[in-house]
């Protein structure tokens, strides 16, 4: 099945080797990544500790791919003109951390970043509704957000699809991207709910070949005979 939308494949550093970071992300740009994913988690928000604007600063001068800034942390908007200097392409927040959503959305804006709106697995499509016009992009998280290598919530596929549905009927503009348990064998629900970015952590970064894993991602939306001419086409 095809679904017309451009699919873009976001690697997420959370699973990379820290010791040798730009190596890493020169290795997945070479592999055809489009975008890299950069998960901050604050210890408070989230039950783990990751990195913040200076890790940022570092890969925008290593790479050109766009960075996708996600940010769990319980106040992201003390954060944001950082973020922004850093090179962040884009900034997502999550609503369960901010109070002022729609002041939030506006502050990345205003910085020329792409503003980014997630939510939890827990947290109802309902909580959108007023903001889905002013964002850039909508990310569904689809796993309890804090680890890398998760398994995927299988109720997550309806969510993308509300999410698909609240898109398109309010003609906005935002992007549809879905982070947590994303694999191969399961990208094919999660495309044809509508999704367009898919992050992928431990998918992309605990494989040998990184080239084969971003094209297998991709692939999840061509029809089968495509999917090895890709692959072959790759070796
Ligand atoms: C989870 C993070 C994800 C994580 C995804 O809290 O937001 O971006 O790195 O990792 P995988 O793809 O391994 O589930
Ligand atoms: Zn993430």
């Amino acid at each position: 099945m095809t679904t017309g939308r451009t699919i873009r494949i976001a690697p997420s550093i959370l699973s990379a080797d820290f010791a040798r970071l730009a190596d890493e992300v020169a290795r997945v740009e070479e592999a055809g990544a489009d975008w890299l994913h950069i998960d901050v988690m604050d210890g408070h928000f989230v039950p783990n500790l990751t990195v913040g604007p200076p890790i940022v600063e570092a890969l925008r001068k290593v790479t050109t791919l766009p960075l996708d800034v996600h940010l769990m942390m319980t106040n992201p908007d003390a954060f944001i003109q950082e973020f922004a200097e850093a090179g962040a392409d884009s900034l997502t927040v999550h609503v369960e951390t901010c109070p002022h959503l729609h002041r939030t959305v506006q502050s990345i804006k205003e910085r020329g970043v792409k503003a980014g709106v997630t939510l939890n697995p827990a947290t109802p499509v309902g909580t959108l509704s007023e903001i889905v016009r002013d964002a850039d992009l909508i990310l569904v998280m689809s796993v309890n957000p804090g680890f890398g290598g998760q398994q995927f919530i299988p109720s997550s596929l309806q969510k993308i699809a509300e999410v698909r549905t609240l898109i398109d009927r309010t003609q906005s503009r935002a992007l549809l991207e879905v982070d947590g348990g994303v694999k191969p064998d399961n990208v094919k629900e999660i495309l044809a709910a509508g999704a367009e970015v898919l992050v992928a952590g431990s998918a992309v970064f605990s494989s040998h070949d990184y080239a084969a894993a971003i094209t297998a991602l991709r692939a999840g939306h061509q029809p089968a005979a495509r999917i090895s001419r890709i692959a072959a086409a790759q070796r």
